[in-house]
């Protein structure tokens, strides 16, 4: 019998229902020593948390998440709310000795993050931040081909996360749902929101950044506040493009947006090495593209390969259906849920804890700072 894990989850919109979904999942494909328990959801309001504990079996309800931190029955929190909470809760709830599952970005910005790092490495619990893209098997699977040399020297990396919902100058700005537009509760707008799962896998993937230059832009200037009803001045970056380049010598380039129209979740990457190239698309995030320069010069082409390989070879995917039938989005939460208790039994923890999460938020302060001073801006701690 798997060892039950008490989860306190703080937060139940989009995120808190992908965690969840993945707590109850994980144990039915992944053969694990602990077993996810929902034992409490944490929200303001009390009648929300009621019905999302129904429809997802959460044992109880807190509406006070010190409250929740402070009882003897949790054992891991999970913290699923707006970026201005992480560092707060994440340190006392490391405080209390409870072990963390923090969502993307780490923090609001570095020296924030750097103090969430001092906590959970003092006080010694295991901690770990959801960029889940790392778990899409497709991303996984481009890590060992990275790993194993097969792209070679890698002369370059280019990414993008494109969306279009926020051109309407009609719609307001903060609380529920809009709290990404409010500079005081997401930090800052793509940069900290789409562009850190971007950096985070181009870290993982090319190792760390140097030095960037970046330029951002708010399109609509102000919008009506939620919480205030007064028309406010905008505070988050729209669109952000930046050049970045690799300490291993590899030249980049970063591109966010939520006014690309037509694009509502298009993350793409694409990496050239001296060997070969891959790329990645999240529309189609089963695939992965793949040119092998070795390859015979009549067939040489790019290859689309359908990532669903049993034996191994296919990371993850030996826990789910069988070759040729893929997995989707909510997939990777469960593979992320799994690693982390898998780490947790062999006491090494999986991937990015708190400091290694860390590295993506000192690349989007140098990011912010560039485009404000208009400078190349050097990556604190590389
Ligand atoms: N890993 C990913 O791919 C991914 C995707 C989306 C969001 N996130 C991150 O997850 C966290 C939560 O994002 P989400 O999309 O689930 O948000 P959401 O708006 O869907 O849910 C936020 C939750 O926080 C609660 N909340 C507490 N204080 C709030 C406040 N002052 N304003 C608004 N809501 C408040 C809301 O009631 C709600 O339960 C954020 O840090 C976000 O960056 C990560």
């Amino acid at each position: 019998m798997a060892k039950p894990l008490n989860v306190g989850m703080i937060g139940y919109g989009f995120m808190g229902r992908a965690h969840s979904n993945a707590y109850i999942k994980v144990n039915h494909f992944f053969d694990l020593e602990h077993r996810p328990v929902l034992k409490a959801i944490c929200a303001r309001s009390a009648d929300k948390a009621k019905a999302f504990a129904e429809q997802w079996g959460y044992e109880s309800v807190e509406t006070d998440w010190r409250k929740l931190i402070a009882r003897k029955d949790i054992d891991a929190i999970d913290i699923c709310v707006p970026n201005n909470f992480h560092a707060e809760i994440a340190i006392a709830a490391s405080h209390a000795g409870k072990m963390i599952l923090c969502e993307k970005p780490l923090s609001m910005n570095g020296p924030e993050g750097q103090k969430m790092v001092e906590a959970v490495e003092k006080t010694k619990v295991p901690n770990m931040v959801w960029y889940n893209y790392r778990r899409v098997p497709a991303v996984t699977f481009a890590k060992r081909l990275i790993d194993e040399g097969r792209l070679g020297r890698i002369f370059h990396y280019r990414a993008k996360f494109l969306q279009d919902w926020t051109i309407s100058a009609d719609l307001p700005q903060g609380g529920t749902a809009l709290w990404r537009l409010d500079v005081a509760a997401a930090g800052s707008g793509v940069t900290g929101d789409l562009l850190a799962h971007c950096i985070d896998t181009a870290l993982w993937l090319n190792g760390n950044v140097a030095t960037v230059n970046a330029m951002t832009e708010t399109f609509i200037r102000e919008r009506k506040h939620n919480l205030t009803g007064k028309v406010e001045k905008v505070g988050i970056d729209d669109a952000c493009a930046f050049l970045a380049r690799f300490a291993n010598g590899s030249l980049a380039t970063f591109e966010s947006t939520r006014y690309a129209r037509g694009h509502k979740a298009l993350y793409t990457f694409e990496i050239n090495g001296e060997k070969a190239s891959i790329a990645w698309d999240l529309h189609d995030l089963h695939r992965l593209q793949y040119f092998d320069h070795k390859d015979e010069g009549k067939l040489r082409g790019w290859r689309s390969i359908h990532v669903t390989d049993h034996g191994g070879d296919h990371p993850y995917m030996d826990k789910w259906w069988v070759p040729g039938l893929q997995i989707g989005y909510e997939h990777s939460f469960v593979h992320q849920v799994a690693d982390f208790l898998e780490g947790i039994a062999k006491g090494k923890p999986a991937m990015p804890d708190f400091r290694d999460a860390l590295r993506t938020q000192h690349v989007c302060d140098a990011v912010l700072n560039s485009a404000k001073t208009g400078q190349w801006s050097k990556v604190a701690g590389d």
